[in-house]
């Protein structure tokens, strides 16, 4: 058995540690924004006083409501929920033993796909709970928050289960990470913006802090969670539409779902940051937010292409490529930055449809009966 923290590479081993410390800190320290109760006074919380980052309201209050959009986000991901052990892996194990059931490049997709996503999921749960958290001082936003960490704790379960049920080699899979270029070069531009919400002297109040934090909230939502992920997401689902790896698939699209939530609800908090914040958003900082952007797609790009160096499931590189530019233009657009690629357009607008999947409706039909909360499915 491994164990992660001896494992991990030295550089990405502080942001991990730093955290693991950050959070005890955070709890004992009677100074932290987040900590505060209601030491500012003793008077009612008031909307007006409710902010995203730097509020003086008391945060242990959730009513009076500000932010609407972020309880009913919270609620919609509520009414989302999913486990992993509710989906049929048989055809997927049976696909996968058959020696001619894939091809060669088609397992190299798979096990490098979950390479990236197994750790990918605990970094993010890592940024939110010992990082993001301490510094959003609204309580509304940390309830959907919370939510969110969740749901990330669910994603590696399923990217593990997936790997449990194909038997495949955790070390290899798991450690993908360090031992994977593309891979580890994504992690890697990363961690720096983790880290900087984890770091235990880290404080928001004045406005070079403030844009850190809204660096790295861009950083991870627009860029982890919304353009990292979705060369993966599109490989595994393709597979599932040629009915291969259905399972799998299934479980994708239930966390597709998840992540564009988590996507949408970032861009929320980002904009609310700006509208409240507008000495933040200036043409120096928003000429850094597109550089990380280009910085970003081409990581992405150079991973698309490792994971596929021929060509594999009618997908190619170079549909890639224009997908990467036509989400990054869609990122920038959601939060008032310009776009960086003009007229890229997207080459599978199939993509659309698994987002929008229905509680009920499972696109790839492994379920054999009706979704349930509160217990595992019977397969008999
Ligand atoms: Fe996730
Ligand atoms: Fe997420």
């Amino acid at each position: 058995m491994l164990s992660f923290d001896d494992e991990i590479t030295p550089s990405i081993a502080p942001a991990i540690r730093m955290g693991a410390m950050n959070s005890a800190t955070s709890m004992l320290s009677s100074t932290s924004t987040a900590t505060q109760t209601a030491s500012t006074g003793t008077g009612r919380v008031r909307v007006e006083d409710k902010r995203i980052i730097n509020s003086r309201a008391d945060v242990n209050q959730l009513v009076p409501f500000k932010y609407k959009w972020a309880w009913e986000k919270y609620l919609a991901a509520c009414a989302n929920h999913w486990m992993p052990q509710e989906v049929n892996m048989s055809a997927d194990i049976a696909l996968w033993k058959n020696p001619n059931g894939l091809t060669e490049d088609e397992r190299r997709l798979v096990k490098r796909n979950l390479g990236f996503f197994t750790t990918a999921d605990s970094l993010a749960a890592n940024n939110i709970a010992l990082g993001t958290y301490r510094h959003i001082t609204n309580p509304e936003c940390r309830q959907f928050l919370l939510r969110q960490a969740f749901e990330e704790a669910i994603h590696t379960h399923a990217y593990q289960y997936i790997v449990e049920s194909l038997g495949l080699d955790e070390g290899e899979v798991f450690n993908a990470y360090h031992e994977i270029q593309s891979i580890r070069d994504k992690d890697e531009f990363l961690i720096p913006f983790i880290e900087t919400l984890t770091d235990p002297d880290f404080k928001t109040g004045t406005p070079e802090a403030d844009q850190k934090l809204l660096r790295s909230l861009i950083v991870f939502a627009c860029i982890m969670e919304g353009l990292f992920f979705y060369v993966g997401f599109v490989q595994i689902l393709a597979l599932g539409r040629q009915n291969k790896m259905t399972g799998a698939a299934e479980q994708y699209q239930y966390i597709l779902r998840d992540e564009s939530m988590h996507l949408n609800f970032g861009v929320d908090v980002i904009n609310q940051i700006k509208l409240e914040n507008p000495h933040l958003w200036t043409p120096e900082f928003r000429a850094e937010i597109q550089g990380l952007f280009q910085k970003a797609v081409d990581l992405e790009y150079r991973y698309a292409e490792d994971t596929m160096p021929r060509g594999v499931l009618g997908l190619n590189s170079g549909m890639f490529k224009e997908y990467l530019r036509f989400i990054a233009n869609r990122r920038c657009q959601q939060i008032g930055i310009d776009v960086l690629f003009q007229g890229a357009t997207n080459p599978f607008p199939w993509m659309a449809e698994m987002i929008d999947l229905k509680k009920e409706k499972n696109f790839f039909e492994t379920r054999v009966t009706e979704y349930q909360s509160g217990g595992a499915l019977s397969w008999d």
